[in-house]
């Protein structure tokens, strides 16, 4: 699977935000993977409304509903279509106990309860993703083991936008995270741009990837990502 973060990159802006989604979709639909689109909430809706298809968020905070300023509510975003979010990225951290709390307000049944009496509707729970990132070894084994997370990303910032994919600069530690870790989805990103650092974050043990630069800031988006796709296909 592939997650395309779209950060808030110029090139999302106007039209870019709809432009790249189609670009996801499309090569999704060509390739056979799942490509997921991770927007800003000011394209959202937008995106949903066009093409009816899986978009994150990416972010959630801890504050479903009520007196709170300016933060973003996960509920509300259900509301207007989010079928998952990406928590604790690198560039927009929350504790170990925030994510947790997003987790549990997103996961448990009593609380799933309460959003829908306060919404007063049924709202889709069975559909609603979360991937939470983390930066290392150490997250790994202290707090990222103990998460009820569908997904969880590994990406270490220093490679973040850069050159140098992880899987090609991080192929031990890896591996050490797969086998900490043995029980969860893992993905893989930072520095991620063709097929071989692809088939060799599959060959480790991810089962996905999440990227930005590559294809956000390429001129012919759903190229590269029928590229990076291919790394799914080959054995
Ligand atoms: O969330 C994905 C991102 O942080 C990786 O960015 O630009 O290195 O693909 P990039």
């Amino acid at each position: 699977m592939i997650w395309v973060n779209f950060k808030i990159y110029k090139e999302t802006f106007g039209d870019g935000a709809l432009f790249l989604a189609e670009a996801c979709y499309r090569a999704a639909q060509k390739s056979g993977i799942k490509i997921i689109p991770i927007v800003s909430p000011f394209d959202l809706v937008a995106i949903k409304e066009k093409f009816q298809k899986e978009v994150w968020l990416q972010h959630g905070d801890v504050f479903f509903e009520g007196a709170k300023t300016g933060w973003l509510s996960p509920l509300q975003a259900i509301l207007k279509g989010a079928d998952g979010f990406l928590l604790n990225h690198s560039e927009h951290k929350l504790p170990p106990g925030k994510i947790s709390q997003v987790l549990a307000y997103l996961k448990r049944k009593s609380w799933q309860k309460k959003w829908e009496a306060l919404v007063g509707k049924k709202l889709p729970w069975d559909k609603v993703a979360t991937m939470v990132c983390f930066r290392s070894q150490g997250q790994a084994r202290k707090w990222v083991r103990r998460l009820d997370a569908d997904w969880i990303a590994y990406e270490p910032p220093e490679l973040i936008g850069g050159d140098v994919s992880v899987s090609k600069a991080q192929p031990g530690v890896i591996q050490r995270i797969v086998s900490i870790l043995p029980k969860k989805k893992i993905v893989v990103g930072a520095g991620i741009k063709n097929v071989e650092d692809v088939k060799m974050a599959v060959k480790l043990g991810a089962k996905g990837i999440l990227v930005s630069s590559a294809v956000v800031k390429s001129s012919r988006p759903e190229k590269v990502l029928l590229q990076l796709a291919e790394g799914f296909l080959e054995k």
